[in-house]
């Protein structure tokens, strides 16, 4: 059984989107991935479908209704450990480790939300979890949700070749990744720092772990906070440095 996502959503055109394509369209077509949408709108109530009512104490915009989205989670068969994850602005927010638990286990449900949001019910009582991609406001779940796919995609066995292997990729250590440069050696003035071209693959080694560190520690303080507070028993190489 391949990996599953489970998509809920009032626009089930924009899936695969632009997952059909590249990496994730490749791993798509061989199965090893599988991407299964339902219309929430089937799920509506009475002659228009209705999937949505006005809010309980009055206010702008509509709400989803917890028996449409409690009925449409139901048609979707209980996959084992498969986490049901609700897009939007009020969740914690999505980080690498979420990515690869979701990735490692048989899919995820995905709950695309529009409008207001959801009633609050239906995710408490279906333990859903919620996640947001940023402090930004979307105008649904459904971008949200393929940025959570095409991040669990990548991590599957098979779909990335050695070239692009995560191993050391930002945020594997907890570091933004150190910059890259390729031909021309010289491009309108500006050279490639020497060590690139030193062969010398420990200088180099060196020299890109203490980029991480600098590229941390200026655009990402958070980040490079808890990169300290968890690695406090082994060293990083230019903890002194001043930037
Ligand atoms: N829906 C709307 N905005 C969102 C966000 N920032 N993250 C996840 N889902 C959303």
């Amino acid at each position: 059984m391949s990996w599953t996502a489970t998509i809920l959503t009032l626009f089930p055109e924009m899936f695969p989107g632009p997952l059909g394509q590249s990496l994730a369209g490749r791993a798509l077509e061989n199965g090893t991935w599988n991407c299964d949408v339902r219309d929430l709108r089937a799920f509506g109530l009475g002659r228009h479908n209705a999937v949505d009512d006005t809010p309980f104490g009055g206010g702008a915009g509509m709400v989803m209704r917890a028996d449409v989205v409690d009925t449409a989670l139901d048609s979707v068969s209980r996959q084992d450990g498969a986490p049901c994850v609700y897009l939007t602005p009020r969740g914690r927010p999505l980080a690498q480790a979420d990515i690869r638990r979701y990735a490692a286990g048989p899919g995820v449900t995905l709950l695309c939300g529009r409008y207001e949001g959801v009633d609050e019910r239906v995710l408490e009582a279906r333990s859903i979890e919620q996640v947001s991609i940023g402090d930004y406001v979307l105008s649904g779940g459904e971008t949200a949700a393929l940025v959570l796919l095409d991040a669990c995609v990548r991590l599957l066995p098979g779909v990335m070749g050695s070239a692009e292997s995560g191993v050391e990729e930002s945020f594997s250590d907890g570091l933004l990744e150190y910059p890259h440069y390729t031909r021309p050696a010289e491009w309108q003035g500006r050279t490639v720092p020497d060590v690139l071209l030193s062969g010398n693959h420990a200088a180099i080694a060196r020299w890109r772990r203490e980029q991480s560190e600098r590229v941390t520690r200026e655009r990402r303080p958070d980040l490079w906070a808890a990169h300290l507070s968890h690695s406090s028993s082994r060293p990083s190489v230019q903890e002194g440095q001043s930037l």
